[in-house]
């Protein structure tokens, strides 16, 4: 297995001071920053773009930018958001005509490549492209939100996709995007994730480093 990564959503954050938001939430032990993308049109809300992304780099957040499009089309967002400073980029398949060409453009680029699954998408659009793949995100909510409960069938599936990438011997991380909390994420870790993004639970506590504690706690359980 490879090592937990906590991965804060800056959708919680508070956007008035994103910067020192940032830098809190990774002083406090996070390791990567979740960066949520969102366009009002693949899903209902409207959220932040590669501006947002090259002013944390600029401020000096060092740390890797997980960004999360959900965004339709992906393709001609993707070189801005290379150039903004994102380390990994994922998209969702229903977003993409040609994901094989969308994932090769984000290697192109320069950055990790991932897919990202909604809970009610089947998981065989990983039948051809598992080697193009750095990550794969399982949401656990519908997407457009914070602060949804996390859906009990994402564990299923997640069980499901750590078989694929145990079987398949490819290097390739496993996320869970949604309603994780200390109180469930071991749970998350059994079913096989070893990356987990939280953005309500760790934002809407007064103390992130609590969190993060709590659910390594949990982690090391
Ligand atoms: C939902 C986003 C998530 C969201 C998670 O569309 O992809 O990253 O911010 O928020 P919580 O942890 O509050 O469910
Ligand atoms: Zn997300």
């Amino acid at each position: 297995m490879k090592p937990n990564w906590i991965a804060p959503s800056i959708l919680s954050a508070n956007f008035a001071k994103l910067g020192e938001e940032v830098d809190n939430v990774l002083a406090a032990g996070a390791d990567i920053v979740h960066f949520d993308v969102m366009d009002n049109h693949f899903v209902p809300n409207l959220t932040i773009g590669p501006l947002v992304c090259e002013a944390l780099r600029k401020h000096g957040v060092t740390a890797p930018i997980d960004v999360h499009l959900m965004v339709e089309p992906v393709d001609r967002i993707i070189p801005d958001f290379a150039k903004a400073g994102a380390s990994i980029i994922t998209f969702h398949p229903e977003a993409s005509i040609h994901i094989d060409r969308t994932l090769q453009l984000i290697h192109d680029n320069g950055c990790k490549a991932g897919l990202v699954f909604n809970p009610g998408t089947p998981l065989h659009y990983l039948d051809y492209v598992m080697d193009k793949l750095d990550i794969i995100l399982l949401m656990s909510v519908n997407p457009g939100f914070g602060g949804q409960s996390f859906i009990p069938s994402a564990l299923d599936k997640l069980r499901q996709v750590r078989k694929i990438i145990d079987d398949s011997g490819l290097d390739i991380r496993l996320e869970i995007d949604g309603g994780v909390k200390a109180d469930n994420i071991r749970a998350i870790k059994a079913a096989g994730a070893d990356t987990f993004v939280a953005g309500s639970a760790i934002f809407n506590q007064p103390d992130y480093k609590k969190v993060i504690d709590d659910m390594r706690v949990e982690l090391a359980l």
